[in-house]
């Protein structure tokens, strides 16, 4: 296998073959159209949710910077030359885990603490995407990223100290949590084969995966939490 090309400019981008170049508008339209959605589906009610004055401030930061995400997101797709109505929830359909109806503020904290960690893998793994301007805005999400999966973690800790609230971050948890693995996408994907192929990702769908499931088991049982049996991947 010949190694991947490294791009450094968007301009680059549009001299290379068509497979890589497409490979990259379809990540940068998911993830502008994902932030946008998650934004207004999940953080900006949140806020309406949460219970204290400290809760909503902070919420309304995760929420900030979620719509952040979406905007550099759609920026970066702008400069490769996709159109901008190409990067909506209306063109593109969201993830399926942007489909559970959100209620309450523990559900919230539930959706921070395990699809922000799910999150966190994708964003780790595109770290060291040989097209640099993807590169870097992955880097330069992370650290949002990585204080939104501890804001869940502070806050469902917050929960747990009575049983009544225990009780409601394990239910949220136990409707929630099936609904992540659809996040990693198929096993035997063909994205996922040509993303590895140019070097955009690194890990196979069934990889990233297999690590969430390890990574989420030890946060959750940290706090004293347990996973519900999801099924294996497709
Ligand atoms: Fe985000
Ligand atoms: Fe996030």
């Amino acid at each position: 296998m010949t190694a991947a090309p490294v791009v450094k400019t968007c301009a680059d981008l549009k001299s290379q073959p068509d497979e890589f170049r497409i490979a990259c508008e379809k990540l940068v339209i998911s993830h502008a159209v994902n932030e946008l959605y998650g934004a207004q589906v999940f953080d900006e009610p949140a806020i309406q949710l949460a219970p204290t004055p400290y809760a909503k401030w902070l919420t309304c930061r995760v929420a900030m910077e979620e719509y952040g995400h979406h905007v550099r997101f759609k920026e970066l797709g702008e400069e490769m030359g996709v159109p901008a109505d190409k990067m909506t929830p209306k063109e593109k359909r969201p993830l399926s885990i942007f489909e559970f109806p959100l209620k309450t503020w523990e559900e919230f904290c539930v959706i921070k603490l395990l699809a922000d960690l799910a999150e966190i893998l994708q964003v780790e793994d595109l770290a060291h995407c040989t097209f640099l301007p993807l590169r870097n805005l992955a880097r330069m999400t992370m650290p949002e990223e990585r204080f939104h999966a501890q804001f869940g973690k502070d806050f469902c800790g917050e929960l747990v100290k009575t049983p009544e609230g225990k009780a409601r971050v394990q239910a949220a948890i136990d409707i929630y949590f099936p609904m992540l693995p659809a996040f990693f996408g198929r096993a035997g994907s063909k994205n996922n084969e040509v993303y590895r192929k140019w070097g955009i990702k690194k890990r196979s769908n069934e990889e990233m995966l297999a690590d969430f499931l390890v990574r989420a088991r030890e946060v959750t049982e940290g706090l004293g939490l347990r996973l519900p049996e999801v099924p294996a991947a497709a």
